[in-house]
């Protein structure tokens, strides 16, 4: 079968990348999806059976800091659409050991840059590098207002750190070479198939499990939730429509201090599990806060809004609740993905491949 366009996504087998990939390979059957993932611990095939057998998908386990897999890829694949995704992604673990930070935020994205340059000399029409970034380079709001795509970087954890750097090389290859490349820098994503080491799945397991709740600090830090099928459909747009060269920040326009969504997701928990009311809010218990916790985010939409019509679809509500119903009924997920059970699921779908 021939296609009319193959793209590259990187980090697929992740929270943001396998909804990504899943939209692409469902939305767009002419298009070849390769997804290419090193299967960290925070790569999970398993959150990509539905889609795995698609006639227009490949799988490729890649690590992107590895310079000669990275070539293979570019030789195997005429690529002409790169969505780069692949990450280390916990800021707690940056504080821990920032140095994978480096390895793969900043230099597995130069590889992919360096990759993308040597596959498309001389032909940039038609391609697009699209790189995923994080709304957490513009540092930490202390007061009012909101990020905009002027706002000047200034990232204070390992994490955003890297992302930033990250950032900086994509702008310079189309400065510097003129690579046809796009930044999105997104708001805090939830929903089905993110690792319970971020705040929401992980307070809805510790709930689940009757565990402590550990909100660091006073729960006072605020960010700005979106549901992440809209991030997945803002990249959709922004791959399509978007302008090479520009930048485009993606939020939800929905705030919340830690300690209130908390109590919120408490809330919903309660009425699921059949708990009595306000039962699941007495396992909150503040801890020593993170290092360094920017205070707040929030992001200004405006241009992706009027320039491209996209908007939030899903109100936080109703994301939270389908979040929570797919956790309560994926439980054999979360425990492979806690047992480490998952390495095993890929060693035996790969073993003879
Ligand atoms: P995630 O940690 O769930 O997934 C990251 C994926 O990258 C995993 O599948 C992992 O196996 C893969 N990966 C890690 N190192 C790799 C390497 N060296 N080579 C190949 N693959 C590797 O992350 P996520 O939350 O889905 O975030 C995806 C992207 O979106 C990241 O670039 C992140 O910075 C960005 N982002 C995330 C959020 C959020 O709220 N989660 C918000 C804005 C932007
Ligand atoms: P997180 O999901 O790690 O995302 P990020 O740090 O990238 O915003 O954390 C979201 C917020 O929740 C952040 O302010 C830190 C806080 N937090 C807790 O209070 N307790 C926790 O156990 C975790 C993981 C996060």
């Amino acid at each position: 079968m021939s296609f009319s366009r193959t793209i590259l996504i990187t980090g697929g087998a992740g929270f943001i990348g396998s909804h990504v990939v899943r939209r692409f390979v469902r939305k767009y059957p002419s298009y070849l999806v390769v997804n290419a993932d090193k299967l960290t611990y925070a790569g999970n095939l398993e959150n990509l059976t539905d889609i795995a057998d698609r006639e227009n998908y490949r799988f490729e386990k890649t690590d992107i800091t590895d310079k000669k897999s990275v070539s293979a890829l570019f030789r195997k694949y005429p690529f002409d659409g790169i969505i780069h995704l692949a990450a280390e992604s916990h800021v707690d673990r940056s504080i821990d050991n920032p140095d994978d930070f480096v390895m793969t935020n900043v230099a597995g994205t130069v590889n992919l840059l360096n990759a993308a340059l040597s596959a498309w000399s001389g032909n940039t029409e038609n391609r697009l590098f699209y790189h995923i970034s994080t709304d957490e380079v513009y540092g930490s709001l202390e007061g009012g207002g909101a990020f905009t795509e002027q706002t000047p970087y200034d990232p204070k954890s390992p994490y955003s750190a890297s992302k930033a750097g990250s950032d900086h090389f994509v702008r310079a290859y189309h400065n510097t070479y003129g690579l046809p490349v796009v930044i999105s820098n997104c708001s805090n994503n939830y929903g089905p198939n993110q690792f319970p080491e971020k705040l929401i799945p992980l307070m809805i397991n510790n709930i689940k499990n009757n565990k402590p709740l550990p909100v660091y600090g006073k729960g006072e830090n605020v960010r700005d939730w979106l549901y992440v099928e809209d991030h997945a459909a803002a990249i959709d747009l922004i791959f399509h429509k978007g302008k090479p060269g520009e930048t485009y920040n993606i939020g939800g326009g929905n705030e919340w201090k830690n300690i209130d969504l908390v109590k919120f997701l408490c809330r919903i928990m309660d009425r699921r599990l059949n708990r009595e009311e306000g039962i699941s809010e007495k396992l909150i218990n503040f801890v020593r806060d993170r290092p360094g916790h920017d205070l707040r985010y929030a992001i200004d939409s405006s241009k992706i809004r009027n320039t491209l019509g996209w908007k939030p679809t899903v109100n936080f509500e109703e994301g939270l609740e389908k979040t929570v119903d797919w956790y309560l009924s994926n439980t054999q997920w979360l425990q492979n993905v806690i047992s480490g059970e998952y390495v095993k699921y890929y060693e035996k779908m790969y073993r003879n491949r």
